[in-house]
């Protein structure tokens, strides 16, 4: 009996483990499909999961007051609290919005894996940690940002894919910006490639007028190599979409949208759907997301959202959590979804044979409407720009830990006090519309500001005054005199930086971003009726007003 019983307990437990072997399976991209390993076709049945952090109301500030986010991954309490409900709404994949690579996910990320969900991950954080749609670069902070976080989470099998901005293009004025995008996708592409993950490459864009909405989806997916390659191309396409209100139609609702993406080459889905203003939502538009009107286009998408989350055109939420964190209380959102997520039976069609290989078009030619230029920045080189800053006579030598802040105030003046004293910003900006990229432009803003005071300290006969910006500046006693011009160690040190490779973690990096600073959001409000920033509102950022690169 004894022994009967262990041997049963074994045989338990074997069963445990083998449960545990049953591994999820991995998802790949066929031309425009997702695919499990099985061959199946793979739709997103999806929710937003991150709780929002303290946001800004207020664009108009460009200083941002601080800000938080709270990494959703990080806490397996909350994961193990909240599982059960993702379950309950049938959910296969999470979108998370910033997550911190310094931070231990084991424990989230297993049991999310266990139960089958996948998780999109956003790579880039609020403020200083995402591009400045104002004044897009992409540079060596971002880059080390990015690298670090698919490092952290490169050994879990249930990443999807990584997006590499949300919602940074707008609007038609700022559609230059989708040149440092697609040039981060290019980056991250490499790296992913040189660490063997098959995790997808993805952005996610908010909605809007189809006369810059579909140049950017063709732009970001086509192949600016000019071989019909991949290298620089998104795999997955997201779209925040809100235009299903109530009992709609997809006549009424999605059948533009599905026209514009009728021909598109890689895969796209909704990285965000939902109603903005007439709650409780009723969610049918998921059944008609997961049909087989839209399955030819479409490869499913995210509700937004698990948690509370507020805009100024609506509340979001499906639950809410008890102040002391311990219970979820579910709405009649939240039922609604699990029901009509329950209804949806997306077509196992076509065949992953039949799915064929992708082609990657050539890029839009920028004009008057569409910005981006199909030259793209170099890929932001740490070695190189570490190089220049040692190199530098003068150097920006903060008081504070918290310096975000004042780099962009401290660039703006020194762009405008640069000129009279005979030099330019031209090394530091960088312009997506004219392909042209300053030597400095793939740098942290910091080493910009450096290379900044260093041009105009030079320019002032090195008069130690000259270097001071208010006691932000130290001159830099290191620096070789042989060095001479900040223009002269500039182009030594960043000659051969300007090209395209596969990035590396940086040296000393565990994966870790090693970012201590408080980091600063914005909440754009935006008046488009059609559009709305969801959890992407926390992304929006002002680094450096953009005003030194009028300079
Ligand atoms: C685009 O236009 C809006 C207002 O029309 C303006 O606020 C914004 O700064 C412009 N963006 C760029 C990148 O020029
Ligand atoms: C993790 O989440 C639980 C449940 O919300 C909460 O009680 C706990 O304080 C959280 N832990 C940390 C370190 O934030
Ligand atoms: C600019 O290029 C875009 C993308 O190719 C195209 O859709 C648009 O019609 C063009 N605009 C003009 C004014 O030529
Ligand atoms: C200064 O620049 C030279 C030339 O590029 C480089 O060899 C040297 O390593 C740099 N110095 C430092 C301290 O980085
Ligand atoms: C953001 O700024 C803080 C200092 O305020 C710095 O510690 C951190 O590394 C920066 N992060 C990025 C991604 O640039
Ligand atoms: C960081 O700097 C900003 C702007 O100067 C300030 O408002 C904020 O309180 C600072 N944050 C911290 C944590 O010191
Ligand atoms: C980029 O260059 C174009 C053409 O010279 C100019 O009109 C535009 O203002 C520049 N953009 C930036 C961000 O400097
Ligand atoms: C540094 O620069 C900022 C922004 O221009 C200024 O407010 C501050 O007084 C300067 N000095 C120090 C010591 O921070
Ligand atoms: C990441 O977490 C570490 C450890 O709690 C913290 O020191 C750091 O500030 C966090 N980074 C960001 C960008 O929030």
């Amino acid at each position: 009996m004894r022994a009967t019983s262990r041997f049963a307990a074994a045989l338990a437990l074997a069963g445990a483990f083998l449960a545990g072997v049953d591994a999820i399976q991995g998802v790949t991209r066929n031309g425009r499909y997702l695919y499990t390993a099985d061959g199946n076709r793979f739709y997103i049945k999806g929710v937003a999961y991150q709780e929002q952090g303290a946001v800004v109301a207020d664009p108009s500030n460009p200083f941002l007051e601080p800000s938080t986010f709270i990494d959703p991954l990080s806490n397996g309490t909350a994961c193990a609290r909240d599982l059960p409900y993702l379950q309950q709404l049938g959910v296969n994949t999470i979108r998370a919005y910033s997550v911190n690579s310094s931070l231990n996910h084991d424990s989230c990320m297993q049991a999310f894996s266990n139960a089958g969900i996948y998780t999109i991950i956003d790579l880039s954080l609020p403020g200083n940690g995402s591009m400045d749609r104002d004044a897009p670069s992409w540079t060596t902070n971002l880059l080390d940002l990015y690298t670090g976080t698919i490092s952290a989470f490169s050994k879990y099998d249930n990443v999807l894919a990584y997006n590499v901005g949300n919602e940074v293009v707008i609007a038609a004025n700022g559609t230059a910006a989708a040149a440092f995008v697609k040039a981060a996708a290019r980056d991250v592409k490499a790296y992913l490639g040189s660490i063997k993950s098959s995790a997808l490459v993805g952005y996610a864009s908010i909605d809007g007028d189809s006369s810059w909405l579909a140049p950017l989806a063709n732009y970001l997916s086509c192949d600016a190599s000019g071989s019909n390659t991949g290298t620089t191309a998104i795999d997955l396409f997201g779209l925040n979409n809100y235009e299903w209100c109530g009992a709609s139609t997809f006549e009424a609702s999605y059948s533009n949208t599905e026209g514009e993406f009728a021909g598109y080459n890689v895969a796209a889905y909704f990285s965000e759907f939902g109603c903005i203003t007439s709650p409780p939502r009723l969610w049918t538009e998921a059944v008609a997301l997961l049909s087989s009107e839209m399955s030819p286009v479409w490869s499913g998408g995210v509700a937004f959202s698990y948690f509370p989350a507020a805009s100024v055109q609506g509340q979001f939420g499906m639950v809410t959590i008890s102040t002391d964190g311990s219970t979820v209380t579910t709405s009649s959102d939240f039922d609604n979804l699990k029901t009509q997520y329950g209804l949806a039976s997306p077509p196992n069609s076509p065949s992953q044979s039949s799915a064929g290989t992708t082609s990657y078009p050539s890029c839009p030619q920028a004009n008057s409407t569409w910005l981006a230029s199909t030259s793209l920045p170099a890929t932001p080189n740490l070695a190189a720009c570490e190089c220049l800053e040692n190199n530098l006579s003068c150097q920006f030598t903060p008081t504070t830990n918290n310096y975000t802040a004042i780099v962009g105030s401290l660039l703006d003046y020194g762009c405008s006090i640069i000129g009279q004293a005979g030099g330019s910003c031209n090394a530091i900006s960088a312009n997506g519309s004219t392909g042209q990229y300053g030597p400095v432009s793939e740098c942290d803003p910091t080493v910009m500001l450096s290379y900044v005071m260093s041009e105009y300290y030079i320019a002032n006969g090195a008069n130690a005054q000259a270097c001071s910006f208010g006691g932000n500046g130290t001159v830099n006693s290191k620096a070789p005199s042989s060095a001479g011009s900040a223009d002269t160690a500039a182009s030594s040190c960043l000659a051969s930086a300007t090209s395209t490779s596969v990035p590396t973690l940086p040296a000393g990096s565990t994966g870790s971003s090693g970012s201590s600073g408080s980091s600063s959001s914005a909440v754009s409000v935006l008046a488009d009726a059609r559009t709305l920033v969801g959890m992407g509102v926390i992304v929006a950022v002002g680094m450096a007003s953009g005003l030194w690169t009028l300079a």
